[in-house]
This record gives structure tokens, sequence and C-alpha cells, in this order.
């Protein structure tokens, strides 16, 4: 088991926290706190515990100098100021004399914020590649290592994973709660176990459909990827999204286990993807070579609703249709809806799924919904979580 904030005496230590703040900003204006909300239990138990805090994280990719310009924290930090009603100390350098003068200046419960993780990027992709000069570094700055950071904790950076093998390290409270949320969905679920897929390409989802046979008594399949699966069984999808690298893995898998994995029986075909496109609802096996399958039809939703209203455990990422187009938002809003009446034990992740909760007024409080997307997914795959690893264990 890996240790955690509560297993460290944090008065007057520096505690380096990793939190992921990558949250959508436009124009310098925060569009989605929810990931800043989310890391506010840990560092109020930080400050409560008269710790120093440092807070680290990346926004956004940093590839060249201009991406420098909109993937500043300071914004960040001026919002979690304000939710966290304390100062917090923004200094826009990411190593150098005023990240040491400002950290040596610290009381207990001060909270400092450093310039994103991923200006380093720009220096040799440092932060990225987990540089060992980098982690070094930034582990001379702090006492305790604390990462909170859910949504990066698929990747190895030198914030994540270099600092966490430096110093006593563990992970915070929004970390230990996705991971226990997650792990009993996937690994003690209560049965049945429905898992259900959606999004654009099967490629980016092989490995979880690969798992999710295994683990899952239903796998349902939505959005883009069932015209890939019809391709591969030999049936004419018109123009609709095909992922040609995928076919000989749908064929396989779909041989395999054609008892777990449903692809809807009805389907919303259009002339385009478009609000004004002309639409109708037919079988796939009638998809015609001008149109373009876009979401799922009313057969497929009461098919859908009956496995998913008998579930005790559902896992869900990828919209089942293009619901930013209200035409063929249906299966999509439908799922939400079926969803927040049920029952059963639901975990929710990735940003487009995300989004989609919010825009149909999804509404289950017992319900998880992760904030990371890249996370669950490689949690989906049963892949190991290097942020994760590099924590001490107990
Ligand atoms: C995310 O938003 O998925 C995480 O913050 C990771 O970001 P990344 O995909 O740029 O590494």
């Amino acid at each position: 088991m890996k240790k955690n904030i509560t297993d460290f005496k944090l008065k007057n230590q520096r505690v380096i926290v990793r939190c992921d703040l990558n949250v959508p900003i436009k124009d310098g204006v925060i569009l989605d706190d929810t990931r800043i909300k989310a890391c506010l239990e840990t560092i109020e138990h930080l400050v409560s515990a008269k710790a120093k805090v440092i807070i680290l994280s990346h926004l956004g990719r940093v590839k060249e100098e201009k991406d420098k310009e909109t993937n500043s924290l300071r914004p960040v930090a001026d919002k979690l100021s304000e939710l966290i009603g304390r100062p917090v100390k923004f200094v826009p350098y990411t190593r150098g004399m005023e990240v040491e003068n400002a950290i040596n200046s610290m009381e207990p419960r001060d909270i400092v914020m450093l310039e994103n993780t991923r200006f380093e990027d720009l220096n040799g992709n440092k932060e990225s590649g987990n540089d060992s000069e980098l982690a070094h570094y930034w582990a001379s700055l702090g006492d305790i290592f604390i990462n909170d950071a859910f949504g990066t904790i698929h990747r190895a950076h030198a914030s994540n994973v270099g600092i966490a093998k430096l110093l006593p390290s563990g992970i915070g409270f929004l970390v230990k709660n996705e991971i226990e949320k997650i792990s009993s969905a996937l690994n003690n679920p209560e049965r049945p176990l429905v898992i259900m897929l959606g999004g654009a390409k099967v490629s980016d989802k092989i490995g979880v459909i690969n798992n999710a046979v295994k683990i899952a008594d239903y796998v349902l399949i939505g959005g883009g990827m069932p015209y890939t699966f019809y391709k591969a069984l030999g049936y004419n999808v018109g123009l609709s999204i095909v992922d040609d690298s995928s076919l000989e893995f749908c064929r396989n898998i779909y041989s395999q286990y054609k008892n777990k994995i449903l692809l809807p029986e009805d389907i919303v075909v259009a002339s385009s993807i478009s609000e004004g496109a002309s639409t109708r609802i037919t079988t796939y096996a009638d998809i015609g070579s001008n149109e373009v399958g876009i979401d799922i039809g009313m057969a497929t939703i009461s098919r859908y609703k009956s496995i998913l209203m008998n579930a005790n455990t559902i896992i869900w990422n990828g919209p089942i249709g293009m619901f930013e187009i209200a035409k063929f938002s249906q299966g999509t809003r439908k799922v939400v809806e079926i969803l927040s009446s049920s029952k059963a034990k639901i975990v929710v992740g990735g940003g487009d799924t995300i989004s989609a909760l919010n825009k149909f007024g999804f509404n289950n409080k017992r319900a998880h919904i992760s904030t990371g997307g890249g996370a669950t997914l490689e949690m989906l795959e049963g892949k190991e979580l290097p942020g994760l690893s590099a924590i001490s264990d107990k």
C-alpha cells in the first residue's frame, strides 16, 4: 500500500505537492475550475497541519516559446487563492533565485505556486522527459513530496516521478480517492459490471477493449467506434468514421467475445455531420454509401438501458454519439438520464464524457466522476501508473 498524506508529520515541513491544475483557460479566464477544487482538500489539510505548501503543476503542452504566453499558471494561482481564501504567492519561474527566495522566506501555512512545470520542456524536454537534474533541483526545494495529480499519474515527469524517488513521498486525498474508486470498480466490482465505451477512434481504446472483455460482463460500444466493427464484419458503412488500422483487431475480438460486446443494432445516419443534415434511423446492415452513422437509435437505447439498469457497477468513457450537435445527441443524453437514476456504482472518466454529463444535467451524487482522462483510460487498460509506482510504500 502506498503512503499517503496522513502518514507524515507535516508541521514546519516544506511540502511539495504536485497537482493537476491543467484546466481550460481562454483569454486568461478559467473555463472550468473542477480540477482546482478537487485539490483543495489536500492543500487545506497541509495548511491546517502548518506545512509550507509548494505547488507544482503543468498546464497544456509547451513546445515553443510562444506557448508560454497562453500557458502561465498565474490565473490558476489567483483562482486557487480565491477558492481557498488565503494568499497564494505565484512565482513566475520554474527555477532560480526568485524561486529559492520565495521558498526560503515561507512561514508555516504559506502557499507558493511555481510557474508551469512544462516551461522546462523548452529546455530539452526536461519536465516531460523526467530529467534527473531537474528532479534533483526541485526535490532540493522540499522535505516531503505529495502527489495529488491524478490526471497526470500516467505520465513519467520530473515533477511527479522524478521528485517522488528523491524525497519521502505519499499520495494526496484526490489521488487516494480516485485510485480506490476506480480500482474497486475494476478489480472488485459488484456484478454485473458493464463497461461502456464511446468516442471516435478504436485505436485509442484497443488496450481498454482488450482488458474490458476480460473483466466486464458486458461491453457496450457507441460513438464512432461501431463502424470499424461493422466494416470488419463485412458491412458497408458509407462515410462513417472507420479506423482502418483496427479492422483486424475488431474482427478478432468480436469473434472471440460476441456474447459480451454489444454493438448498436439501429443507428442514426445523416447526409453530413451538420445541424442541417437530413437524417434517418436504420440498421447497421443498411447504411447508404453517402451516409454517415452518428448516433444510436431507439432500439439500441432500450437494449443498452435494460443492461445498464440491471448493472451493479458501470464504467463509462467516451460519448455515445456526436452530442455537440443537437440532432445527434439523443443517445448520449439518454445514457446520462439512465445513469442519473441508476443505483449502480458508477465511474465516469474522460473530458468529453464529463462535458456530456454537465450538458445533460447528470444528477447522481454517488457516481465517481474522475478528474483524469488519459489516466482513467490507462487504469482501464490495466496498465501500471508511473506516478503511483514511484510513491513510497507504507
Ligand atoms: C490531462 O488533462 O489529461 C492531464 O493533465 C495530462 O495532460 P497531457 O495529456 O498533456 O499529458
